[in-house]
This record gives structure tokens, sequence and C-alpha cells, in this order.
């Protein structure tokens, strides 16, 4: 009988339960005992935040959003911010402690459910001796060694339907509706949803936009007779001669920035230089919530099957990826290594152009 630890890390996405029901049940179809770690890394930190789970507890989790486990994005084992005796805040690394739970509750194995902060800890785990298997969570979809990550498919769901909500009060007000969508430094989120949704302008961070051509293709829906326009912005979008724009920098214990403003940047711009009634909106966490589409419940639960799959044949310090058709085990180190960028010579990005989509540069 072997014991194994399943965590989720960094930010919910659709799918994460569906991920932990299949990881459980693929482990007990073997005879295997789960323990759930809560908030991250909390549960191997602190056992009694360890939670023992069987088929029964996981029954129906798998529509459910979010994470039953828990989840931190400040959570880093190697940097915890920890309060001193004096009430000080101190960075301290409690991998070691971890380590040592880890042993004393006898786990085979760590399934780390994350994106790339959670899974450069989970290398860095492996790299002390923990066998762990990642499986890839984002809803950014900005991890490399993977087609997919489960959690994109609901997040551009989610972009789309608001797109389309937004079409009518757009037209019946004449007014530009500019739509920031998540995806830190990748475009897809905001490319998928724009195309599918019916913008006039996407915007992403592979392609630094010039604000001029924006106002071009606004102007130009004016003359033909189309007064209103939808402009959609992903996060990490900036102005040829501009900066990425940010709502916070070095949140403690959190090496990313928070991201955030160039929808309403973008917004301003365009009604100083067309004078038309303009409004910006951000999607924000809306992206991350509710029920996992067919397609990422699907992607999870084979995920979390196929990570088990890796689990009985030793494959440790790999990530499950999905290669289509077929799922295959990635060193950790190579999925880490980049982030997956929009590939300007794909067709999506010649779909967008052919279908009149201004991207902000002059194509
Ligand atoms: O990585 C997922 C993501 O939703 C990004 O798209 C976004 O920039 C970030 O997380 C937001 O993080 P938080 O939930 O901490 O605001």
């Amino acid at each position: 009988m072997r014991k194994i630890v399943i965590s989720t890390g960094g930010g919910d996405a659709p799918g994460l339960n569906a991920v932990i029901f299949s990881v459980v049940n693929s482990a007990a179809k073997r005879g295997w005992e789960v323990y759930g770690s809560r908030s991250g890394y909390k549960g191997l930190l602190d056992l009694d935040e360890l939670v023992r789970l069987t088929p029964k507890d996981v029954e129906g989790v798998t529509p459910i959003g979010g994470t039953i486990l828990g989840s931190t994005n400040k959570g880093d084992p190697f940097g915890m911010p920890v309060e001193n005796l004096a009430g000080e805040i101190q960075m301290v690394d409690v991998s070691d402690r971890i380590i040592k739970n880890f042993k004393r509750m006898n786990f085979y194995c760590h399934i780390a459910v994350g994106g790339d902060g959670s899974l450069e800890i989970a290398h860095r785990f492996a790299q002390k001796g923990m066998p762990v298997i990642g499986v890839p969570k984002t809803i950014d979809n900005d991890l490399e060694a993977t087609d997919r990550t489960f959690g994109f498919d609901t997040a551009v769901a989610t972009a789309t339907e608001a797109l389309d909500k937004l079409h009518s009060t757009a037209k019946s007000h004449d007014r530009v509706m500019v739509v920031e969508v998540m995806g830190r430094d990748s475009g897809w989120i905001a490319l998928y949803s724009g195309i599918a949704g019916g913008a006039d302008a996407i915007l992403i961070p592979e392609i630094p936009f010039c604000i001029d051509s924006v106002c071009e293709k606004i102007a130009d829906n004016d003359l033909h007779d189309k007064n209103y326009s939808i402009v959609v912005v992903a996060e990490g979008a900036k102005a040829e001669d501009g900066e990425v724009i940010c709502r916070g920098h070095g949140e403690l214990g959190r090496s990313e920035v928070v991201l955030g403003g160039i929808g309403e940047w973008v917004a301003n711009e365009i009604r100083e230089r067309l004078g038309k009634d303009t409004r910006s909106l951000v999607l924000g966490h809306l992206q991350r919530g509710g029920s996992p589409t067919t397609f990422d419940r699907l992607l999870a639960i084979r995920f979390g099957a196929a990570a088990i799959r890796m689990a009985e044949a030793g494959t440790f310090d790999h990530m499950v990826a999905w290669t289509p058709p077929d799922m295959s085990a990635v060193p950790l180190v190579d999925a880490i290594r980049s982030r997956k960028k929009v590939d300007l010579a794909s067709d999506k990005v010649a779909t967008a152009r052919d279908i009149g989509i201004c991207l902000g540069d002059d194509k």
C-alpha cells in the first residue's frame, strides 16, 4: 500500500477539484491512500492541516470551481513570511521541515498541482529528494511543455460570454467598451475570447501596440456605420513606447507583480483622441471562477489519472503534459524553463487579421 499527498498551489483555476477527484479514485483503484495538503504546503508543514481523501470525500466535486484543499500564492516554503517573537516578519526557509514531515508520514510521492511558480517549487523539492509529479494548472495557458493547461478553456468561455453581453450596451449607446482580461505575460485568453466574442481590436503582450492603430480601427467602424467597438486588452499588454502597468509590487511572500490598469489607460486614450463615449471594465477573477467546462473537466481528470500512472512507473521530477493526442511526461526542469507565448505565425493570429481585427500594429 502506498500513501501519496496532493497539494494545490498558486491561483485557483476551474478543474482543480476534477484533478483531485481523479487522483483519489485512480489511487484507490490501486489500493493506495491519498492525503490532501491544505493551502499549498501548509499540510506538509503542519500535519494537522493534512486531510485524508477517500473516493467518498471527493464524490461530486468535479463540477465545483476552486479547490477543496485551498490554495495560496504566498506560500513558497523556500522563503515563507513568518512573524518572529518581536512581531517582525522574516522570510524563513521551511523546506527541511516539509521534507521531514513527508518522510515521517511515509509518503511515496507528492502530486503538486500548480502553475509555473508552484511547479518551480515542486522541482526544488525534487532536487531535495522528494519524489514529485507536477500537474499543470493555470487559466493563463502559459506553460510551454503542455499544449493546454486546465482552467484556460473555462476562462475563455467566461470572457467570451462577457463580450457577448457587452455588445448590446456598446451598440445601444454607440460606445467603445474596453475589456481587460487576465493572462499575465501571454495573450492567450485575450486572443481566443476576442476572436470568439467579436472584438474589433485585441491587444496582447506579444505585440506592443500603437494606440493610433486602435483609434483608426474604431474610426473606421464609425465610417462604416458601426458606431460601437469592443476592445479586448490582455493585462500584460503594453504600448510600443510604454510599460506594463501594475497594480502592486512586491507583495510579501510573492515574487510576481500584480498586473492591472492597462484597460483603463487604453479607454482614456481612446476617449481623449476620438471624443467617443468609452467605458472600461476589468473581468478579473470572474475568469477564475465557476464550474469547469467539459473540456477542462476532461483534461483535468486525464491529468490526474496520468499523474498516478506516472507515480506507478516511478517517473518523478516530471510534469504530466498534454501533447495531443496523448499525455506525456516532461521533466519539470523543462516545463518551467520559459513561458508559452502566442505564436505570431499561428493561424489564430492570421484568422484575427483576416476577419479584420486590429491587433494594435499596422498589419
Ligand atoms: O496566473 C493566474 C492569474 O489569474 C493571472 O492571470 C493574474 O495575473 C493573477 O493570477 C492574479 O493573481 P491574484 O489572484 O493574486 O490577484
